[in-house]
């Protein structure tokens, strides 16, 4: 049973029949007008809310917590993909599926104990997803594939919105989706993500383009989100 009562009912998480999903990530909004932002990406097609949660330690920048995702939960109907990179995910577990969190995903180089972890964010009633950093080796999440709703592969190392594309994360994509089998979880990739290489990442394997700069620091947001869901949805067809 759920711990937590969502104070709404959102949008489905899954992946819709027709492909590719399209999750703008907030860091590189205007933080001065955070609940337009929020609403200008929604109104211009976005699929889900990428939040970026940095704690100042598990990566060298610091962003926001609970209280803002409980501020702008009110405001939109879009999923809330909370990405927590943060030291001590167990901290902030409820506090996030309180405040609103749809999806919560941790590091799975942050914690001792994944299995536990992702068995807490479910409980919390939200979808769980497990995250690893360019560096880190698919094994690392291999064991829990099975209870899992999203698997995220980082494409820059976490910390900052605007970095390069890591070319090679795109191998361990392939990987993670030659051995999903006729599992159900999801694959999000995350870092210099644009509609320049949106179509091979989704050749790759990938369910769900998080972009923040490509989206946010384009004029036109409608466009920006529309060049990347078709480059995608160009190449391949939805497995699902
Ligand atoms: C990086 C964050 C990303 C980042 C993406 O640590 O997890 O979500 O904001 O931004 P772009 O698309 O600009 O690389
Ligand atoms: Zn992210």
């Amino acid at each position: 049973m759920s711990l937590v009562q969502k104070k709404t009912t959102r949008k489905k998480t899954t992946q819709p029949e027709t492909g590719v999903l399209v999750a703008p990530s907030l860091l590189s909004a205007d933080f001065a007008r955070l609940k337009d932002e929020v609403q200008a990406v929604e109104k211009a097609g976005a699929d889900w809310l990428h939040l970026d949660v940095m704690d100042g330690h598990f990566v060298p920048n610091l962003t926001f917590g609970p209280i803002l995702v409980e501020s702008l939960q009110e405001h939109t109907q879009l999923p809330l993909d909370c990405h927590l990179m943060v030291s001590r995910p167990e901290d902030w577990i409820e506090p996030f599926a309180r405040a609103g969190a749809d999806v919560i995903t941790v590091h799975a180089e942050a914690t001792f104990h994944l299995d536990r972890l992702i068995h807490r964010i479910r409980e919390a009633g939200c979808r769980a997803g497990v995250s690893i950093n360019p560096g880190t080796n698919l094994g690392a999440v291999e064991e829990v594939l099975d209870q899992v709703d999203l698997v995220l592969i980082m494409s820059v190392n976490p910390g900052f919105g605007g970095q390069k594309f890591i070319p090679s994360t795109l191998d361990k994509v392939k990987r993670l989706a030659s051995i999903r089998g006729d599992r159900s979880f999801l694959i999000e990739i995350d870092g210099g993500i644009s509609s320049a290489n949106a179509a091979t990442a989704r050749a790759a394997g990938v369910d769900v383009l998080v972009a923040g700069s490509a989206i946010f620091g384009a004029a036109d947001r409608a466009k920006a989100i529309r060049d990347i869901r078709s480059k995608a949805n160009g190449n391949t067809r939805s497995r699902r």
